[in-house]
């Protein structure tokens, strides 16, 4: 079959990387892709925005799968225009990519369908708002959290200790930081306890838990510093125990299946659930519609079985039977970023030592690259994802660092520290 992946980041080169190894594909394009997918697909410069310039694209190739990788043209519909011309498509509908797409919609849903998740309210207006974060904290909250109701990439949640910085962020939501994204906000609850994400293909009928992963969204080591889109992942995640993935099939994934029929959601694609777990208890911090980055990269790595078939078999909804196994070894995932990122950043700088990496046994996803002057060079915020298997979860952590060492470019940088989290669960 011919596959067209949507997209540009690590996500997409990790998917088209799979996807080549698959025995049922003959070819992948990427729109528009980076310098890395470049080696492993034929890139074709359309925007993910530009909605109609895909389907156009797939119909003529005849391209028989479209993987819609990001949430922005999910939100947008691309599934829904792509679908129209009558091609298989990886990616739920635009309205259940409303429950990425907007905050309020997504709780609303899990009240409804009984879905564990933190206790919050959405407020159009700042007043009632301020009131509330005013009741919470006379209540005794330690902290509270703010999320404009729209997307905001990555930037639209703060998770406010004090009352002060929860009310200035709300203000900033109203003020139209976020543009209409920030016009609804939803405050809640604040939640402690390990982070994790679950990610789940549906086809609407049937729902499969993968392999478990766990990011670092903070910058620096030690979880510090500002969140990002994710620093680094590593598979499987040691604090997702066997009781932990029977709640969570039992009181997120079935109650999520069941949501979905009873809304009449055209979902077939991959459910990506935050989830805070403490005490073994999961509960949900936010849904997406995608595949977390870089949570995908240890998680496509580790699987066993034809990535192409299984895509195609999500997105015709006869996911049910489809066999999915995982390799025993962990896999880690170091981000290499650019200086300054999650803030301001420069780019344009050529990147040393991939191919050194690559001999390491690594396999470096790329994410904000480019070509410039005949060389590869940084162009966003998460430039590289460099991945590494072992035999546990130690060895695959030094060889991802050993990798990642042999890579340099002007300002980049990386936390030391990724999968460290899983030894201190005695991870293996
Ligand atoms: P979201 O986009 O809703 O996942 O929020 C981004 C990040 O904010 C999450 O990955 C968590 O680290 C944090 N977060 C969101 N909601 C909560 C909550 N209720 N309690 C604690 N942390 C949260
Ligand atoms: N790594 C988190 C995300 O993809 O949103």
């Amino acid at each position: 079959m011919k596959v067209l992946v949507i997209g540009s980041g690590g996500r997409e080169h990790a998917l088209v990387w799979k996807l080549r190894q698959s025995a049922a594909v003959e070819k992948v394009y990427c729109a528009p892709g980076n310098a890395g997918i470049a080696a492993d697909a034929e890139c074709v410069a359309i925007g993910v925005d530009e909605l109609e310039k895909l389907a156009d694209f797939a119909q003529d190739r005849q391209i028989d799968l479209v993987v819609v990788g990001p949430e922005a043209p999910l939100c947008a519909g691309a599934a829904d225009v792509i679908r129209a011309r009558g091609i298989a498509v990886f990616g739920p509908g635009a309205a259940a990519a409303k429950l990425e797409g907007s905050k309020e919609f997504a709780k609303e849903f899990m009240r409804k369908y009984g879905i564990p998740t933190a206790r919050g309210e959405a407020f159009t207006a700042e007043v009632p708002a301020l009131a509330y974060i005013a009741s919470e904290f006379a209540r005794g909250a330690k902290g509270i959290v703010v999320k404009a109701d729209g997307l905001a990439a990555g930037k639209g949640v703060l998770v406010a200790e004090d009352r002060r910085s929860a009310e200035e962020f709300t203000h900033e939501c109203f003020s139209g930081a976020f543009g209409a994204a920030g016009a609804k906000v939803v405050i809640e609850e604040l939640l402690t306890g390990e982070e994790t994400s679950v990610l789940a293909l549906t086809d609407g009928k049937t729902i499969v838990r993968l392999a478990s992963s766990q990011d670092h969204k903070r910058v620096f080591d030690g979880d510090k510093g500002p969140n990002t889109g994710g620093m680094g992942a590593y598979s499987p995640a040691p604090v997702v125990t066997c009781e932990v993935e029977k709640r969570i099939d039992e009181e997120i994934l079935k109650p999520f299946l069941r949501g979905l029929a009873a809304e009449k959601l055209d979902y077939r694609g991959v459910l990506f659930a935050g989830l805070m777990i403490e005490n073994g208890i999961p509960k949900v911090l936010e849904f997406n519609v995608r595949f977390g980055d870089p949570e995908v990269q240890p998680v496509l790595r580790r699987l066993e079985g034809d990535l192409g078939e299984i895509l195609l078999r999500t997105a015709r909804g006869e996911l049910a039977g489809t066999p999915i196994a995982w390799s025993d070894e962990p896999c880690v995932s170091v981000v290499m970023a650019s200086g300054g990122y999650p803030g301001k950043y420069a780019k344009g700088f050529p990147i040393e030592g991939l191919e050194a990496a690559a001999r390491e046994g690594a396999v470096v996803f790329h994410a904000g690259t480019a070509f410039k002057d005949g060389r590869i060079v940084n162009s966003g915020g998460r430039v590289l994802g460099v991945s590494a298997r072992g035999a546990d979860i130690k060895t695959a952590i030094a060889n991802a660092y050993r990798a990642v060492d042999k890579i340099t470019f002007e300002g980049g940088f990386c936390r030391r520290d990724i999968g460290a989290k899983a030894l201190k669960h005695g991870g293996k």
